[in-house]
């Protein structure tokens, strides 16, 4: 395919998705990459790479290319991925985050409003192709929406087409196999809807669908007491955030890496809960993140060795999803990073989906047990500039350098 990057510009101006997409900032990705001790000079053109890698193939920098072209048919046969040019000329036309051929498996998904949906459409922009794991009591509103178009706006490329999801698996990650179902839930009419959802079953059906994945994504978490402060937290509510949102990932790499391909690449969420104080996050879900990332290190380590498959953490900003809402002060925690994140703006879902993608291609190929701030830069924050009791470190905030002049 071989629009421009200004042709996709104009098709999405068309479809009136122009705004949504240049809130999406080059300097924001830029930054996140500064942060992995990637060179500015070299962070600069592959923030411009993420912000264009709506259509594969068609990014062009018009700097040296980073990875040499004429290494890629070597990396191919010696198993490790290597970015390729654009056009398969040569040299000059830069690189480009290029999924096609890959498949990816993304758990956590049922609605359009979270960070799974962003990466799931940033990695089918990129060309992969699309398999949701999406839990047993939201399926069938997941599915009756996506089938009467509820989704279709969001579903838009940049290019004009709608990002396609090859197959909806029911999933419930808390549970590996079926002997772990307990009866209660057996018997709820709520997980009456389907079958085979254990991570073991899904993972099977998945290998006999479709053979091998390249990309395993995990956006989910659940604490049922997350609204209750840590020291009021019980040990049951405790267990099961930590079994919802920290155990279900080593269950499903556990269960998938064995058929992903070599070179593959897995990411999971977490956020700055798990190594900063912030009240309210609650019912062991900051001590579930905090694993989580341990995990991700350890992880990385064990399927590395044993797979030849990558294993990172984006570490996000706060954003307004579904389950965001549920803790209850989510429009505080993005007014909060508004106010005091080196960079002042909303975080976008893309921003995270474009850095997924990143760390899903080949570009990515030595990074793993990483955590990747996608946040504004909150992360890097020790006091809060908005509070009334530093007003003089505040107002040492440098004044904006008119470079022009
Ligand atoms: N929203 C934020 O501000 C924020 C910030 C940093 C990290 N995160 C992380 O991002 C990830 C995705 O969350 P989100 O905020 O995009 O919300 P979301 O509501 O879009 O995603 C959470 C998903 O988890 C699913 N889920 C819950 N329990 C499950 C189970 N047992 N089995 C399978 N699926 C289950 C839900 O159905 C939902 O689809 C989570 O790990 C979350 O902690 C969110």
């Amino acid at each position: 395919m071989a629009a421009t990057l200004s042709s996709c510009k104009q098709a999405a101006a068309a479809a009136g998705m122009a705004a949504m997409h240049s809130s999406v900032s080059a300097t924001s990705s830029s930054a996140a990459l500064v942060s992995m001790g990637v060179s500015r000079r070299y962070a600069s053109n592959s923030a411009m790479l993420l912000r264009s890698a709506f259509i594969p193939g068609t990014v062009s920098l018009r700097s040296r290319a980073v990875v040499s072209n004429n290494r890629s048919d070597a990396g191919k046969r010696s198993g490790h991925a290597v970015a390729s040019s654009s056009n398969g000329t040569g040299g000059s036309s830069g690189l480009s985050i290029d999924l096609r051929g890959k498949r990816a498996f993304i758990a956590g998904v049922a609605d359009d409003q979270g960070f799974g949906w962003a990466i799931a459409k940033a990695l089918a922009a990129a060309g992969a192709e699309i398999l949701l794991g999406t839990w047993v009591p939201a399926l069938n509103i997941f599915e009756t929406s996506l089938r009467k178009g509820k989704f279709d706006e969001s579903r838009l490329l940049p290019n004009g087409s709608l990002f396609e999801i090859a197959k909806v698996y029911p999933l419930d990650a808390v549970y590996d196999t079926p002997d772990d179902v307990p009866d209660d839930v057996k018997s709820n009419k709520r997980y009456a809807v389907a079958t085979g959802w254990t991570v073991k079953e899904v993972a099977e059906s998945v290998k006999n669908d479709y053979g091998s994945i390249d990309i395993l994504v995990h956006s989910l978490a659940n604490g049922p007491e997350v609204t209750k402060p840590l020291l009021d937290t019980s040990r049951k509510g405790y267990l099961a955030a930590i079994s919802a949102s920290s155990y279900s990932y080593v269950s499903l790499l556990k269960y998938f890496s064995p058929f992903m391909n070599p070179g593959g690449s897995s990411i999971s969420l977490t956020y700055l809960a798990s190594e900063k104080t912030i009240p309210g996050y609650g019912g062991g879900m900051s001590s579930a993140k905090a694993a989580l990332e341990s995990d991700t290190r350890v992880l990385a380590f064990e399927v590395g060795r044993k797979y030849k498959i990558r294993v990172n953490t984006i570490s996000a900003g706060p954003l307004r999803s579904r389950a965001a809402k549920a803790i209850g002060f989510i429009d505080d925690m993005i007014n909060y990073s508004t106010a005091n994140a080196p960079l002042q703006k909303e975080l976008d879902s893309d921003e995270v989906g474009y850095s997924a993608a990143f760390l899903a291609s080949p570009l990515a190929s030595a990074i793993t047990g990483t955590v990747l701030y996608v946040d504004n830069g909150l992360h890097t924050m020790g006091v809060a500039v908005d509070s009334p009791a530093i007003s003089k470190a505040a107002a040492s905030t440098p004044a904006k350098v008119n470079v022009a002049a």
